[in-house]
């Protein structure tokens, strides 16, 4: 995949660590919009510990592990999704994702995530794909929901971030239930 078409306007690539600046002037831009669900979004301050991450994401797809995309409209980098886990030996992926403000209720995370859905369990016999969130990110919830995830449960004080030990919803969508949809 060198660039897939979400709408007329925006396009979905591989976000390399040959894009660190542009991902790393991104995350300056909209820290404050990313960094209350996002843990990166506080700790990537400057393009070396980016493109050092990005690496990581570069060198884990290698190994058929996590994987990380950016979202860009008119050419310009507005968002992105990833695979935080994507275990091929237990057939889970857990999908993540943000945006700019300005490039919210378009549904970009919706067709991004569809097409990762699609290639992780059609082409990739994934069978169940997990998106976790904070129960107060009303935002991600919808994007869950409209995905067709059901919430297994929660996952209490899981996530410790911004010193609070957070409760994390975990929904999911299994392979038979993605093929009953009939999405693309
Ligand atoms: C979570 C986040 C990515 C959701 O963004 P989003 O724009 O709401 O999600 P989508 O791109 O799927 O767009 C859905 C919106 O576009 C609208 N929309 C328009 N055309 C659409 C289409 N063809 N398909 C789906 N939705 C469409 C939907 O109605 C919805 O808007 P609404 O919420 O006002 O009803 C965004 O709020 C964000 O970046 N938040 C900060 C980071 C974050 O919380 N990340 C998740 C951590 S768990």
């Amino acid at each position: 995949m060198l660039a897939y078409s979400l709408t007329d306007t925006a396009e979905m690539r591989v976000l390399e660590p040959a894009y660190a600046a542009q991902f790393a002037d991104f995350i300056e831009r909209h820290r404050a919009h990313l960094a209350p669900w996002l843990p990166w979004a506080t700790a990537l301050t400057d393009e070396p510990q980016t493109r050092a991450w990005l690496q990581r994401y570069a060198d884990d797809t290698a190994r058929d592990g996590g994987r990380i995309y950016g979202i860009w409209q008119h050419r310009e980098l507005v968002g992105g999704t990833l695979f935080r886990t994507f275990d091929t030996r237990f057939r889970t992926a857990e999908i993540g994702v943000w945006l700019a403000p300005d490039a919210q209720g378009q549904g970009l995370i919706t067709r991004a995530a569809t097409r990762m859905i699609a290639w992780a369990v059609d082409e990739r016999g994934i069978n169940r794909v997990e998106w976790r969130t904070v129960p107060g990110n009303a935002a991600s919830i919808a994007c869950a929901k409209r995905l067709g995830m059901t919430l297994d449960g929660v996952l209490r004080e899981a996530f410790p971030h911004q010193g609070e030990n957070h409760d994390v919803q975990v929904y999911s969508l299994l392979a038979a239930e993605w093929r009953a949809m009939g999405r693309r």
